[in-house]
């Protein structure tokens, strides 16, 4: 080390004797052109890195963010993924594409089918019991074949990281990546045979065809070329801006409503265990989703062997007949209830609740009445109980115009 210092000393001394002993008027002409040229350098790189930054173009692609309010007394945790930031531009080609029945890769009046032709914004962003597509209590596909299980709301689903579908398959800890968020299902529903059976390429050239869509893309994602990750990340952003925070039982809880006293009781009986005990599974004031957005085998059979259970996920024994506890907002809309549609009305599911109860050695702990087969109460206490839930419909989510159809397609504007 101190060999090596000493040698480069030494060469150093040498070179700076060499340089000092030139003539001055030379080293004082290399200076200048050095200097110059330096200059001149920099100002070319300047003009250059100005002329990349601060020239509106064609190319520029500068999307304005899209700020989600946090409702009162929501999560703060949002479920949005590094790779699709909310933005106007996105949410706006997104809510195209949702009701844009060409999705479907077809052009025939027809053969069309968009998301909107399951969820439907009036009916909570479900199909409806009264809606043709609903035979038999399952949603039908394009080819007539029935969805495997009932359908789901589209509701706060920003505030889920726990899984979506009625099992949680589609969720960030899927190693696969094609099964990991909102922007999964839509590749999912535009193959899946019993949605709208058809393939990605064909809905992509087809969206790509229609004038007016590659301008909108390049306006959210930066290039105008259609694909199925582009066309994904914008439906699943404008599906995370359907929030519901309207309800009157929200307006009670921010002190701008009375309820009932039938009402009142309903929320004392929801939220007390030895009242109808709904509150683990199902939130309250301190969770106003309506739901925790796990799963939960709440007590309905003895015998389980659906292959899309929640077991089927995590093969964990104790999930034997689990599913989703979904949310009760709009819950009057979404019948018929439960994964498999079971129940037509609401009047069924509470007596589900109150008597029916099944045991089994999966049923979840927090079902506590299971003992008696039920909650068991009183049927004016079941009336006020059904009063409270009703609260939570929220007509201003249902006609909010945002969430709704767009007036012309792009390629009517
Ligand atoms: C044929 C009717 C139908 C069509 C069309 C359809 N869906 Fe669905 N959707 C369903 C059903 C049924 C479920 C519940 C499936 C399950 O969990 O087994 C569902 C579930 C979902 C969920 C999960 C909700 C949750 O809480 O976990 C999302 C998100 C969703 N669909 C988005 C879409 C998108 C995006 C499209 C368009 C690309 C679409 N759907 C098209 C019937 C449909
Ligand atoms: C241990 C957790 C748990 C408790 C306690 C519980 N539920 Fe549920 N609830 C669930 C699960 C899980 C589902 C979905 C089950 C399925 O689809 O098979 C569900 C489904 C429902 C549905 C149908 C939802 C739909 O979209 O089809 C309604 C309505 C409902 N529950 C109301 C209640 C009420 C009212 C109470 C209190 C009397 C209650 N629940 C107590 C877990 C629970």
């Amino acid at each position: 080390m101190s060999f090596n210092r000493k040698v480069r000393n030494e060469k150093w001394k040498i070179k700076f004797a060499k340089i000092s002993s030139r003539p001055l008027r030379k080293s004082f002409a290399d200076f200048a052109v050095k200097f110059i040229s330096l200059f001149a350098f920099f100002v070319i790189i300047s003009l250059y890195s100005c002329d990349k930054n601060d020239t509106p173009g064609p190319q520029k692609h500068n999307p304005t963010p899209y700020e989600i309010e946090i409702p009162y007394g929501f999560p703060t945790q949002l479920n949005i993924p590094e790779d699709n930031p909310m933005t106007v531009e996105g949410v706006e080609l997104g809510r195209y594409l949702f009701y844009d029945g060409r999705m479907s890769g077809r052009t025939h009046p027809d053969s069309l089918m968009s998301c909107a032709t399951c969820h439907i914004q009036e009916n909570s962003f479900e199909c409806g019991v009264d809606h043709p597509e609903y035979e038999g209590g399952f949603t039908h596909g394009i080819t007539g074949k029935p969805t495997p299980h009932v359908m789901l709301p589209l509701v706060n689903l920003v505030w889920n990281d726990h899984g979506y579908l009625w099992n949680g398959i589609i969720s960030e800890d899927n190693p696969d990546p094609h099964y990991q968020n909102i922007e999964s299902l839509v590749w999912m529903g535009i193959v899946a045979e019993h949605e709208m059976n058809s393939d990605t390429n064909r809905a992509k050239e087809v969206i790509q065809n229609i004038p007016g869509y590659p301008e909108l893309f390049e306006k959210a994602f930066g290039s105008s070329k259609v694909t199925v990750k582009n066309m994904s990340r914008a439906i699943a952003q404008f599906i995370r801006t359907f929030i519901s925070a309207n309800s009157k039982f929200d307006k009670y809880l921010r002190g701008e409503v009375q309820l009932s006293p039938s009402e009142l009781n309903g929320f004392v009986l929801f939220t007390t265990e030895e009242g109808a005990d709904c509150f683990h599974c199902h939130g309250g004031s301190g969770n106003p989703l309506f739901t925790t957005n796990l799963f939960y085998n709440n007590g309905k059979d003895t015998i389980f062997n659906d292959p899309r259970d929640r077991y089927a996920i995590t093969g964990d024994p104790q999930d034997h007949g689990a599913y989703k506890a979904t949310t009760l907002r709009n819950i009057e809309l979404t019948g018929p209830y439960m994964h498999d549609g079971r129940f037509e009305t609401l009047d069924d599911v509470l007596d589900f609740y109150d008597h029916q109860l099944l045991w089994s050695p999966y049923i979840d702990p927090l079902m506590h009445h299971i003992n008696d087969g039920g909650v068991q109460l009183t049927q004016n206490e079941r009336e006020d109980l059904k009063a409270f839930i009703r609260t939570l419909r929220d007509e201003e989510f249902l006609a909010n115009p945002d969430f709704g159809p767009p007036e012309k397609f792009p390629d009517e504007l």
